[in-house]
């Protein structure tokens, strides 16, 4: 069972690396053209997909169902297109978890911060992660149970083994990140003022309460929740919190970042109903937070951050 998992391992990190140079590709037909990459608007008008999220997902696909066709497949353009919860990860069995293009808005923007996600996952757990940036040129990879990786070779977290655990006055002396999400709908308590909240609590913190400065050292939003993640894993970021996102966006960086001895947690209540996917099951809600381990009160450290 293990050498089968290594040779998914293998097999995930060619198609990253393969999708990889689709997406620079993509980048370099548009060089030298003043012309944004064309874009069609979903959900929301930030909710975008282009052509090369279509193409970059239809070879994926491809792909893993030319050599695993017993494997269940979700990703962020079939499900758009499906409209059905069947293309979300399902609770048993091999599956693969694709975002082909994290960070689409950055993408349509050349700004650098956008990669392909693909996870393969085992009874809904993520077990293998494979991410790849490719204008940033970073390779994020992890194996369950055998660690994680930048381009291959250096451990993850850089250059600390094991990851540090958060200070006891953390957020105080941390890199906090935070994504806005889609659900751009600016009701009371929903998603965007949440956001909007704790952003705003976050950044108050850099000046401090006493106005001396130096409490939070700096506040980021990349732009792809799987990049967050992989900052996190990395030990670039101390806490990266977003609600609402799906599992395409951090099934790959949840392998990653708990592989680097990061903790992914829910900021739900567990069981919440309005809840269902799989990855859910796993961590209590689609509210992820990714923190460094903070000895026994870790959960209640990123509950509280809410
Ligand atoms: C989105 C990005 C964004 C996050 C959203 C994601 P996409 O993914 O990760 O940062 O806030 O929740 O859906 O659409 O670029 O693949």
């Amino acid at each position: 069972e293990e050498t089968e998992l290594a040779e998914i391992h293998r097999f995930a990190v060619q198609l990253a690396k393969d999708a990889g140079q689709m997406l620079l590709a993509a980048v370099e037909l548009r060089a030298g053209k003043t012309v944004r990459e064309g874009h069609v608007e979903k959900e929301s008008a930030v909710d975008l997909v282009t052509q090369t999220d279509e193409d970059v997902e239809a070879f994926i696909r491809s792909s893993i169902q030319a050599k695993y066709p017993s494997h269940a497949f979700c990703g962020e353009e079939s499900y758009s297109k499906g409209g059905s919860k069947m293309y979300l990860i399902p609770p048993t069995g091999p599956a693969w978890c694709v975002d082909p293009l994290d960070g689409t808005v950055n993408f349509i923007h050349l700004c650098p911060f956008y990669c392909v996600s693909i996870a393969f996952t085992w009874n809904g757990e993520p077990m293998i992660g494979a991410i790849n940036a490719p204008f940033l040129r970073q390779l994020f990879t992890a194996c369950r149970g055998q660690g994680a990786w930048l381009n291959e070779t250096i451990s993850l977290p850089l250059d600390r083994s094991p990851i540090p655990p958060l200070p006891e006055s953390a957020p105080k002396g941390c890199i906090f990140s935070c994504e806005w999400g889609k659900d751009r709908r600016d009701v009371p308590n929903g998603n965007l003022h949440r956001k909007v909240n704790s952003f705003m609590n976050m950044a108050a913190e850099l000046g401090g309460r006493d106005g001396k400065g130096g409490h939070v050292h700096g506040v980021r939003s990349l732009g792809s929740a799987t990049l967050d993640l992989a900052y996190c894993a990395m030990g670039s970021f101390d806490i990266w919190w977003e609600g609402g996102c799906w599992e395409w966006d951090v099934a790959a960086g949840i392998c990653l970042l708990k592989e680097a001895g990061g903790l992914v947690t829910s900021a739900n209540p567990p069981n919440d109903p309005s809840t269902a996917p799989v990855l859910d099951a796993h961590l209590g809600s689609r509210l992820y937070l990714a923190l460094r381990p903070a000895g026994d009160s870790a959960t209640e450290t990123g509950r509280q951050t809410q």
